[in-house]
């Protein structure tokens, strides 16, 4: 079988892209065979500074040198993880005091799930369609992909799934729920931008029932909508906010962030509520410390220019339906499953790298790193251009 990556490594797919990396700096991925690949996916989401960013490197060797793991999470006092709070929560408004680093996005998911069950002595957890939240038990219950769903349950309970950007899902959102969980723009769903007047009624409403209002921008933070976080497109606040992938600067890091309030709940009652061995862990955090900085000196101006440089150039293609973006968050909606197989592969060996969604395989995604160069952006349109001139013909 062509498609095993290598004997007793599991596989997720039968048809991995199958090429081997052998290093990876600023927006090229360095193959075995010699080429060198324009990522203009940034690791999907996680590379957003580039691969090997200097100062996250730099921070990384400095944090392997000082110590490892040392306690479960929790116990110690460790300075990679104050600097990696205190960055981040500087970017945060105030309301948003209390974070919770784990491992992963799905991870910060359910840490959420629980802690709004917690705090609101409430069962119900209300999903999207459309939503996607990661693989773990409580990521998938939330999430909306029946086929994806369905070999796995039962899942967790009581969880329903309303549709997405519709008002009439407003007020189906009562008393009895403890937490509502949204991607602020959707992701998996093809790049989905909810409209302000929804998500601000979303807002609302849990407000007025005492829900926890939980905002999933595992991908859609750090950056990648144009502005630091993409709640700030739409004027609210959320209850709590679960991040991961470009958190850790290329490492695995995920986090929960709510009030000191509701945060505590976890302390007592009982006491070790939510626990991880490895959540917080000192290098991941020192990369994240040093993440959250750069996201404070973006040019977002800069960031808005190549977004609609990318949106421009794309929709003079005919086969391309539709260009869906926000900032440098992207969906190109192809007429077919086929088209969009065909232009990533092609792509490839054009020297650019953009991939599917899970749950839209009618589009696939763009998500250049921040840092890209314009020189790099010429580059990857040329040979995204030469790649749709190809399948086009
Ligand atoms: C919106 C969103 N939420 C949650 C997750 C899950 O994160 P992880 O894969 O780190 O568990 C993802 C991953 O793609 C995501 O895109």
């Amino acid at each position: 079988m062509d498609s095993l990556l290598i004997d007793g490594l599991a596989q997720t797919t039968l048809h991995p892209l199958n090429v081997r990396v052998n290093r990876a700096k600023g927006s090229y991925l360095h193959l075995e065979n010699g080429r060198k690949i324009l990522d203009f996916i940034s690791g999907i989401g996680v590379s957003s500074f580039g691969h090997s960013h200097p100062d996250i490197l730099k921070a990384i060797h400095h944090q392997v040198d000082q110590h490892l793991h040392v306690m479960v999470y929790g116990e110690f006092r460790q300075t990679a993880q104050d600097s990696a709070a205190r960055n981040l929560l500087s970017l945060l408004p105030d309301a948003l005091d209390a974070v919770y680093f784990l491992n992963s996005g799905a991870e910060a998911i359910d840490a959420a799930m629980k802690l709004a069950r917690r705090t609101t002595q409430r069962q119900t957890i209300i999903g999207f369609s459309g939503g996607y939240h990661g693989n773990t038990m409580g990521a998938l219950s939330v999430s909306s992909n029946a086929a994806r769903k369905q070999p796995f349950q039962p899942l967790v309970g009581d969880v329903e799934i309303l549709e997405w950007n519709d008002l009439r899902s407003i007020p189906l959102i009562n008393e009895t729920v403890a937490a509502v969980i949204v991607e602020t723009v959707q992701g998996d769903a093809g790049i989905r931008i909810p409209d302000a007047e929804w998500i601000q009624n979303l807002r609302e409403q849990c407000t007025k029932v005492n829900a926890m209002l939980i905002l999933d921008e595992i991908q859609c933070g750090m950056g990648r909508t144009g502005r630091p976080f993409a709640f700030e497109h739409f004027d609210i606040v959320p209850d709590a906010l679960c991040l991961g992938k470009a958190l850790g600067g290329g490492l695995p890091m995920g986090a929960l962030i709510a009030s000191k309030v509701a945060m505590a709940q976890f302390a007592s009652g009982p006491s070790l509520s939510h626990i991880t061995t490895f959540g917080g862990h000192p290098v991941p955090c020192a990369a994240s410390a040093v993440a959250t900085s750069l996201l404070s000196q973006v040019d977002w101006a800069r960031i808005e220019r190549i977004g609609k440089a990318i949106e421009v150039n794309l929709v003079r293609f005919k086969m391309v339906q539709s260009v869906r973006r926000i900032g440098l968050y992207i969906a190109v909606q192809l007429e077919s499953d086929e088209q969009v197989q065909s232009v990533v592969h092609e792509a490839l060996n054009q020297g650019v790298l953009i991939f599917f969604f899970l749950s839209t395989p009618d589009a696939f995604r763009i998500a250049p790193p921040l840092t890209i160069s314009d020189e790099e952006l010429n580059d990857a349109l040329e040979g995204l251009n030469r790649t749709l001139e190809i399948v086009q013909s």
